[in-house]
């Protein structure tokens, strides 16, 4: 069989491509690659398969060069002789920023995006499956601590906290207008952050939150709220094993479930001793990141409560030099705080039941790992973007 993947330059697209490679019954795999021309385009396939030391078969792994931005790209797609039997398509492809400056580009790309390969899709005799790599995070904000399960999303009411998951929720909608639901697979992965192997993780995008945390050690986070975090690399072989197996459903969490999820509190330990040069860390209270940010401003009234954590004043301003630079950092851990308070985890049984697959090992064993690679993350450029 043949397969199509958008977003295998990224994260978990560049996971789910090396490891479909290897698998014995696709012939070839064809991925939309941004790119200036067919050299640029492989070398960014060159890349992908460079980083995970694996062998890039250029008779098997093919570049097909495209934008989610382009006007033309379903026609293209529609008149490229190559794609006309290709059965399965992965769409991973799609822009994550939790920032409000990129909500338009956010939109764009997730939803106009998703549009122009659903209406290749959508005329593709040969197609068996399309695989959605949606996200477990789209049941918004209104509830808390609780486990969330599969059918209890999308909901149109939902208030989401950032554009990103809005268009993810609304993404998976969008499915249903141009396809058949025998054809349609959505999988959710909750909160992707390293890898649980010995090896550096591709992307820093939410460990450069633990990175923030660890450098602050003062966290205005509930220590006990629960989260759902897995490994990118538990994320990938699980959504190609469900890819592959008899299923009784149309979406799948790729999550925690209520066994290997882990807390605030756990996470740091598990790092706290490797940066023993920090000062211990200290949870307060979320209401308290007002405070934070007051301060970073110099604008924080003498009575304030944030002053009976001299210590950490003091440590902030050793390290930070301009205390201003918190005032960025602040701005980008924001989304990532309310995320963690709203102690949210994916239920995991019909995964775990129609598949060979088994929990994921709780993030605060599996980050150890990736003590080395955190040290090295730039908190302040990860701020830019979070
Ligand atoms: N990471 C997580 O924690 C997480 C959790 C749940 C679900 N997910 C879902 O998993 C999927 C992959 O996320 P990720 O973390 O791998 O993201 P990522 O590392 O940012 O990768 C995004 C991929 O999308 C491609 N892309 C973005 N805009 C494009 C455009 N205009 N045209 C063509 N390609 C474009 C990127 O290509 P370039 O290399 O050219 O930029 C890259 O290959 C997404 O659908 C996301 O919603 C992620």
């Amino acid at each position: 069989m043949n397969i199509f993947i958008t977003g295998a330059t990224g994260f978990v697209g560049g996971e789910l491509l090396v490891k479909l490679s290897k698998h014995p019954d696709i012939k070839k795999i064809f991925c939309l690659v941004r790119a200036k021309n067919e050299a640029d385009a492989y070398a960014r396939l060159d890349h992908v398969f460079n980083f995970h030391h694996d062998y890039f078969d250029r008779n098997k792994v093919f570049p097909v060069i495209g934008n989610l931005f382009d006007n033309n790209l379903s026609s293209s797609l529609i008149d490229n002789p190559a794609l006309k039997d290709i059965s399965i398509i992965i769409h991973s492809a799609a822009n994550t920023s939790f920032s409000k400056i990129y909500d338009d580009m956010v939109e764009k790309t997730n939803i106009g995006g998703l549009i122009k390969i659903l209406t290749w899709a959508k005329q593709l005799q040969s197609l068996q499956t399309f695989l959605y790599i949606g996200t477990a995070t789209i049941f918004g904000k209104d509830v808390s601590d609780r486990t969330i399960f599969e059918e209890e999303s999308p909901n149109l009411k939902a208030n989401h906290l950032v554009k990103y998951t809005y268009t993810k929720m609304h993404g998976e909608l969008l499915l249903h207008q141009y396809l058949p639901e025998d054809k349609i697979l959505v999988a959710r992965p909750s909160i992707i952050m390293g890898d649980s192997k010995n090896k550096n993780p591709r992307s820093p995008v939410i460990l450069w939150a633990l990175a923030t945390l660890d450098l602050m050690r003062l966290v205005p986070i509930s220590p006990d709220s629960k989260i759902d975090i897995i490994p990118v690399d538990y994320a990938a072989e699980s959504i190609i094993t469900l890819l592959f197996s008899k299923r009784n459903h149309l979406v799948y969490h790729i999550s925690t479930g209520t066994n290997s999820y882990t807390t605030p509190y756990k996470l740091t330990k598990a790092i706290e001793k490797h940066f023993a040069n920090r000062p211990e860390y200290c949870f307060i209270d979320k209401s308290m990141l007002n405070q934070m940010k007051l301060w970073a401003k110099s604008n924080l009234k003498p009575e304030s409560e944030l002053y009976g954590y001299q210590k950490y004043l003091q440590y902030w301003e050793d390290i930070f030099v301009d205390v201003g630079n918190l005032r960025i950092i602040l701005a980008g851990l924001g989304p990532y705080i309310d995320f963690i308070e709203l102690s949210h985890v994916f239920d995991n049984t019909k995964l775990l039941q129609d598949t060979t697959v088994i929990n994921s090992v709780p993030a605060d064993q599996y980050i150890v790992n990736s003590i080395s690679y955190l040290d090295k993350i730039d908190v302040f450029e990860g701020a830019k973007d979070p």
